[in-house]
This record gives C-alpha cells, sequence and structure tokens, in this order.
C-alpha cells in the first residue's frame, strides 16, 4: 500500500490523523476502553454497592494500577505519601473491589486492569444510554457505535484540541466514521468523573435547516424554559447574540454533524447565516468548541483557518491495521490474507468495508472464497453518491483533469505518478488550463477531500500521487457521466 496514505495535507493548522503508526503503547488505554471510561463505570457500580463514589486517592492508585505503576511511582504522581498509597488506600482499595467486580475472585494491582475492561465491556453501553437519558449529552439520533474499533489516537487528539480550540472542523470521506467518531467522543466526555464540559450537544445538520430553526433547536436545548418562534429577535445578529450569550455561561461541545449539508442544500443568504454565526461563536466565546464533521473544506472555514483564529481540522483516515482486522473479524472474515487485501483496497475505511461484507453476504451466501474468485472493486452507494456531488457540482475543471490523467496513468502503468510527469506530459498539458501554481493548488485540495494520496520517496524526495482503487474505478467507469464532460476551459497551461 502507498504510504502516501499518512501525508499531511497541506492545510493551515491542519493535523491529519492516519492509521499508520497509531498503536501508542502509553495508551490510556488497551482495545477500545479508556481509563476515564473504566473509572465512570465503575465508580457507578461502586456507589450502588456502598453509597459512596471512589476517592482521589483511590483513584490515583487505581490510574498508577491501570498503567502498571509500583506504589513508589504512583505517589510520585500524586499529592498522597507511600506509606498511605499503599498500606491504607490500597488495601481498602482491592477488598471494595473485589466484593462489587470481582465475582467472587480477589482484584488485586495486577489484576485491576483487566478486571476493568471486562467490567466496562459489559457496562459500557448501559452507561453510555444513561448519560443520554439523563440529559448529560442532549440532542437526538446520535450515531450507534455499539461495535466501536481502534481510534485511540484520533480521539486522544480530538479531546485535546477541541479544549483548546473553538472550532474544530473533522474532514474525511464518506464512511470513514466521522460521526462514530464525534459521537464516541461525546459519549466518553459525558461518562468523566471530572467533567471538562458543563454542556454536550448533538445536532445533524444533514437536512440543512433554516437558520433560524437552528437557532430556535438550539436555544430550546439551552434554555428550559419553552421558547415559540415569536420570541426569536427578527435579524440574524440579534438572534445571534441571543444563541452567542447561552453559551457564554457554559463550556459547551457543539457538534453539528454533516455540516457539508449546509453548503449543499441551502442558498447562498442562509450560507452567510450559518458563517456569521461560527465566526462570532469563535471570535466572542473564551470557553467551549464546535466540532463540525464535514466530507470537503468548505471556504468559510478555509478562510479562518488561514488567519490566526482558534480553529483547527483534523482529516480522519481508515482504521489502523490492528482495529481493521478486529472490525473485519467480527464481520465474520478471518482469512489473513482476504483481510489484508480489503484493508487495502478500502483504506481501511470502515463504511467501505462494512458495505463490502454486506454484499458478500447478500449475493454470495457470505462465502468470501467465492467473491475473491470473482473479485473486483465495489463502491458503495454513500461513497458513489459523494463521488458524484464531488464531480457534478464541487470540483474544477482543473481539480477533474488532474484525476482523470492520474486515472489513465495509474491503469496503463501500475504505478503512482511523479509530479514533475504530470506537469509535463502533453497529454496532461494539453487538456488542462491553468498555471503550475494553480496546479499545485488544485493537488493540495485534491488531497485535502482524499480524491488523491501522495507519497515522498525518502532518496529522491520526488512527489508521486496516487488514487485509492475506488475512486481510480468510479473515474474509469464515470458512472453518472460527470467525470467526462465537455471541457469548458479556455484558459493555456502557464509555468
Ligand atoms: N471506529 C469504528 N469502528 C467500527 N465501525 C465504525 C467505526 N467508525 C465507523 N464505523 C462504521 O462505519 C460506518 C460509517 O461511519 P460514519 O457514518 O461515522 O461515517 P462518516 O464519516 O460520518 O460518513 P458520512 O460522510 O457519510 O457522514 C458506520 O456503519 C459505522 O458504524
Ligand atoms: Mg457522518
Amino acid at each position: 500500500m502507498d504510504s502516501n496514505i499518512s501525508q499531511k495535507v497541506n492545510l493551515p493548522n491542519s493535523i491529519v490523523l492516519t492509521r499508520r503508526g497509531q498503536k501508542h503503547k502509553d495508551a490510556q488505554d488497551s482495545g477500545n476502553v479508556t481509563f476515564e471510561e473504566a473509572l465512570s463505570v465503575v465508580n457507578e457500580m461502586v456507589f450502588a454497592k456502598t453509597g459512596k463514589h471512589l476517592n482521589k486517592p483511590e483513584i490515583d492508585v487505581m490510574r498508577g494500577a491501570w498503567h502498571d505503576k509500583d506504589y513508589g511511582e504512583i505517589a510520585s504522581d500524586s499529592i498522597y505519601k507511600l506509606n498511605y498509597l499503599q498500606r491504607v488506600v490500597g488495601a481498602r482499595l482491592w477488598d471494595t473491589l473485589s466484593d462489587v467486580l470481582g465475582n467472587g475472585e480477589r482484584v488485586t494491582k495486577k489484576r485491576l486492569r483487566e478486571c476493568l475492561e471486562q467490567v466496562v465491556q459489559e457496562h459500557y453501553l448501559q452507561y453510555v444510554a444513561n448519560s443520554i437519558n439523563k440529559g448529560q449529552i442532549k440532542g437526538r439520533n446520535l450515531p450507534d457505535f455499539s461495535s466501536f474499533y481502534g481510534r485511540t489516537k484520533e480521539l486522544a487528539s480530538l479531546k485535546e484540541i477541541v479544549f483548546k480550540q473553538r472550532c474544530v472542523l473533522l474532514l474525511g470521506v464518506a464512511g470513514i466514521g466521522k460521526s462514530t467518531l464525534a459521537a464516541k467522543l461525546l459519549a466518553e466526555f459525558s461518562l468523566e468523573s471530572e467533567p471538562q464540559f458543563d454542556c454536550l450537544i448533538w445536532k445533524s445538520v444533514s437536512h440543512a435547516p433554516l437558520f433560524q430553526d437552528f437557532v430556535l433547536d438550539l436555544l430550546e436545548i439551552l434554555q428550559p424554559s419553552k421558547l415559540s418562534d415569536s420570541d426569536l429577535p427578527k435579524y440574524t445578529q440579534a438572534m445571534i447574540t441571543m444563541l452567542i450569550k447561552q453559551l457564554q455561561s457554559r463550556r459547551c461541545l457543539l457538534v453539528l454533524d454533516e455540516y457539508d449539508s449546509l453548503f449543499k442544500a441551502i442558498g447562498l443568504e442562509q450560507r452567510l447565516e450559518y458563517s456569521l454565526f461560527f465566526r462570532r461563536f469563535i471570535e466572542e466565546l473564551d470557553q467551549g468548541c464546535l466540532l463540525l464533521t464535514s466530507r470537503f473544506l468548505t471556504g468559510d472555514i478555509e478562510n479562518m483557518l488561514i488567519t490566526e483564529k482558534p480553529i483547527d481540522c483534523l482529516k480522519l483516515e481508515g482504521l489502523d491495521t490492528d482495529a481493521a482486522i478486529n472490525f473485519l473479524n467480527t464481520q465474520g472474515l478471518h482469512d489473513k490474507e482476504k483481510i489484508s487485501d480489503l484493508v487495502e483496497t478500502y483504506r481501511a475505511n470502515p463504511g467501505e468495508m462494512k458495505a463490502v461484507i454486506n454484499r458478500i453476504n447478500h449475493f454470495f451466501g457470505g462465502d468470501s472464497e467465492t467473491f475473491f474468485e470473482h473479485k473486483t472493486t465495489l463502491i458503495s452507494s454513500r461513497f458513489e453518491a459523494m463521488l458524484n456531488e464531488m464531480f457534478g457540482q464541487l470540483l474544477s475543471d482543473l481539480q477533474r483533469q488532474i484525476l482523470i490523467y492520474l486515472a489513465e496513468r495509474i491503469a496503463l502503468t501500475s504505478q503512482s505518478v511523479q509530479f514533475t510527469q504530470l506537469l509535463s506530459d502533453p497529454k496532461f498539458k494539453n487538456n488542462v488550463s491553468g498555471s503550475t501554481l494553480e496546479v499545485i493548488r488544485a493537488l493540495e485540495q485534491l488531497e485535502s477531500m482524499s480524491l488523491i494520496e501522495s507519497n515522498k520517496n525518502a532518496d529522491t524526495k520526488a512527489i508521486t500521487f496516487t488514487l485509492q482503487p475506488v475512486i481510480k474505478k468510479y473515474i474509469t467507469t464515470d458512472p453518472l457521466g460527470l467525470v467526462h464532460v465537455a471541457d469548458t476551459s479556455t484558459l493555456k497551461f502557464a509555468s
């Protein structure tokens, strides 16, 4: 597989989350359980049994045990003395935990992590459901993340930056897991023993609501008293002021899912109203964060990224290899070669891999052997819809021509294409309009949308570009005729 998948996109303030090198050992967390999740579940169980929550020294000992530290190390990370932690707190804690979690077995410092992970696997979802019901997470229709793999590094990065920034854009192609990750993030925050946000809101804008309905909806969530249309000020600025006032009084993490829909379905006036709200949120609030999920970088956010605003962009890539293997195992695939084939072809995109497995189940009776005998690159309807939209509405002529050129070259040579070759090949030059600068800019934008992948040769430093198989297939088959449209360009290629 091309190592270009881990390239950083050329966006200001951007962080790229890749599926390479993700297994970071320090991990708070093994598998999918973080210490904070485990703690919040166990804390509630201890409370249910003893009527008391775990206290600070007990939590310090548990955190240390989770990270396999000895009492000396635990004491040096804590304000409490070694003797007290080991002889008083520890001894009592292992009795309590054995009583609450042990199922007849002793919970020791060595076994703590294993016991907690097991308990959390069993109880986590129930606690998340409770936190949604208890109103810790406000909003409707959170995506299902009951079967969630990997993303340890991404969650850790997100937790850090949503706390630092006023706005974070979670960027990635269809099905890569943006909504699932954002929902999981809210769930983790909702389970924190010492909450960093006092208000967690999930709001999908996939239906591109009118701005005034959007404001009303948020005010209803933030204000307990019932509001009606007539309570809303008439003018956009005043509406926003009302909303900002509500948001100012708390530290709020507001997720707007499928933010890109706002840029497809609504008119310019509506779009400006939303942009104004984002700008004022970022500029006027000194706490809280707006987390937007989107398939592409929108103009308003791009403009703000260029300035020094507290805004960041995270590009999400496929699952890390271990997580992808676990994910496919649970979908019934166990053959190592077939797994690595799917991971490679679909770039560990969970939505795409799920769609392939569904088709194997539907058309091949779940028999992956037979599917691989008739092997083909499948495109899910979700991914195809995204590409239809991109080719139909979003991409410039130059970007389209670059993609066509790359697809044709790669189909011919099965090799990625050098940047200098792209610039000098008459087949490309004669077909496109735009200067070298424009070509560079177009390549940057295509990369930020994950439509192309780049790779830098370690020795020669030469940069090459390639396409993931699904995108190459879409371009070469051109299912709706949106790729090879008549070239309307008039400009000449200039160096
Ligand atoms: N970490 C994960 N572990 C297991 N399954 C996942 C994970 N992330 C996403 N999925 C699954 O992949 C599918 C796509 O995820 P999701 O809807 O979050 O993608 P998305 O990036 O929001 O896509 P879109 O751009 O279409 O909104 C879902 O079925 C989801 O359950
Ligand atoms: Mg989504």
